[in-house]
Parts: structure tokens; C-alpha cells; sequence
């Protein structure tokens, strides 16, 4: 299964929701960073080697993709992005190559029995690629600005993963609404999350329950 996590908005969870369904996830799975952040998220080490993005805007084979994987648990691996391109942008355009990219995830899933879980932050990705993540999961909070965006949206979210913040007075109820597709996980909005990410310490430290609840009983 593959689980595309996306937003309208920077700055809505997105980083941490990947990140802590990868790190949760019973079985093997490989987390994929489209967006940069999941290194410094993790506090993991940057290492020098090209990523994804690298890859996508070269001629190697699918199976080089391979090399690029850097271990996070003997559970997870990252494909990093490895990319200081313009943000936004897709890193390359080229549909055959997302179709090989896609592909690649497909079959690490059928040789490990995992699941694959991508971080595509606010980036532009081109629907022939979002199509064939079976999950698209849009992270937002209950903000009127984000919902007013959501509208506009190029990946057609499969779920909602509400980060819920105090005092918001938009409800799950208008978010489906907006979206068109069901709220499957609340967020709490959780200062020890926030502080474990700015310490580099989300995947050295535990995970606060409530993150992990909400996302761990989520179907693949
Ligand atoms: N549930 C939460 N509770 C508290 N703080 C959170 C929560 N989720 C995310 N944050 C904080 O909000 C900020 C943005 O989170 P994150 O980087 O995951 O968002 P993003 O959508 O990936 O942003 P970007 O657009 O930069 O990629 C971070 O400082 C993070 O620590
Ligand atoms: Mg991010």
C-alpha cells in the first residue's frame, strides 16, 4: 500500500504525520521524503549521497534507488530527498519517470510486505503519479484558509488527518465538507510534538500516545 501524504498549506503536520506513520507502522515500510525535511524531522544524519530527487532528474535505472535507501529502524527506510531545488516545483516532469518511481514502491511492497509511506509536503506533483497512491491523505488543520484552498486541489485526498489545535471553531463535519472525504485521524495539536521535532528527538524520543493512537489505527 502506498499512503501519499500531502497539504494546501506549509506548515500543517504533514512532516510529522509521515514521519510518525512510517515509524508506527507494524510492518516494514519505507518512508519517502519528496519535500527535505524528514532528516532534520528525525534527527537523522544527512550523508551526502544523492536522493530521490537526484534520481528523478537523472537517467538511473529504478534499481539505483535502491543504493539511496538509509536505514531509520530495522523496520523503516528512508528514500531521502537530498535536494536544494526550488521549492513548489516537481522535481522533474517527466510522467515515465514518476510511473518508474511508482513502480519501484509497488515492488519493494510485494518483496517486504510493507508499506510505503511518501512525504509530498505542498509540492506540485503531477496527477499521474498522485493516481496511483492509493492513499492520499491530506493533512490540514481546521483553519477557513487552508479549507478555502482545498478547493483548488490538485491531488483528490482519499482522507483527511485533522491536526486539531485549541479554540478552532471549524469542525471534522465542515472539513468533509470542503474536501469531500472523510476525517480518518485527529491529530491533537501537542506541544511535546512540536518540541520533540525542534530537538531533532521525533524518533530518538517516544512518541507522544496520542500521535501514535491516532495514527496507528489507521487501515493500510
Ligand atoms: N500535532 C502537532 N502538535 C504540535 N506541533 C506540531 C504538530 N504537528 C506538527 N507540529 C509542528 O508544526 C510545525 C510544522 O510541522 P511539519 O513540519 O510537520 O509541517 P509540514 O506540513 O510538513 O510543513 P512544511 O510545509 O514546512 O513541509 C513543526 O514545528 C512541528 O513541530
Ligand atoms: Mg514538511
Amino acid at each position: 500500500m502506498i499512503t501519499l501524504c500531502h497539504a494546501v498549506k506549509g506548515g500543517s503536520g504533514t512532516t510529522v504525520v509521515a514521519c510518525a506513520r512510517a515509524i508506527n507502522s507494524p510492518g516494514p515500510t519505507l518512508l519517502v521524503d519528496l519535500d527535505g525535511d524528514v532528516p532534520n524531522a528525525l534527527g537523522i544524519d544527512q550523508t551526502s549521497r544523492p536522493g530521490v530527487v537526484e534520481w528523478l532528474a537523472s537517467e538511473a535505472p529504478p534499481a539505483h534507488l535502491e543504493d539511496l535507501l538509509i536505514e531509520v529502524t530495522p523496520n523503516c527506510a528512508l528514500l531521502p530527498a537530498r535536494e536544494p531545488a526550488s521549492p513548489g516545483a516537481p522535481p522533474t516532469d517527466r510522467t515515465e519517470r514518476w510511473d518508474e518511481l511508482v513502480d519501484f514502491f509497488t515492488e519493494w511492497a510485494n518483496d517486504t510486505g510493507g508499506s510505503v509511506v511518501v512525504d509530498a509536503g505542498t509540492r506540485d506533483l503531477p496527477t499521474s503519479f498522485t493516481e496511483q497512491c492509493p492513499q492520499r491523505w491530506l493533512v490540514t488543520r481546521a483553519c477557513y484558509l487552508s479549507l478555502r484552498r482545498a478547493f483548488h486541489l490538485t491531488v483528490r485526498p482519499t482522507g483527511v488527518v485533522l491536526v486539531a489545535e485549541p479554540g478552532r471553531s471549524l469542525k471534522a463535519r465542515d472539513i468533509e465538507t470542503s474536501v469531500g472525504a472523510p476525517v480518518i485521524a485527529t491529530v491533537e495539536w501537542d506541544i511535546r510534538i512540536a518540541r520533540q521535532v525542534d530537538t531533532g528527538l521525533l524518533l530518538g524520543g517516544r512518541l507522544p500516545r496520542s500521535l501514535h493512537r491516532a495514527l496507528v489505527g489507521v487501515a493500510a
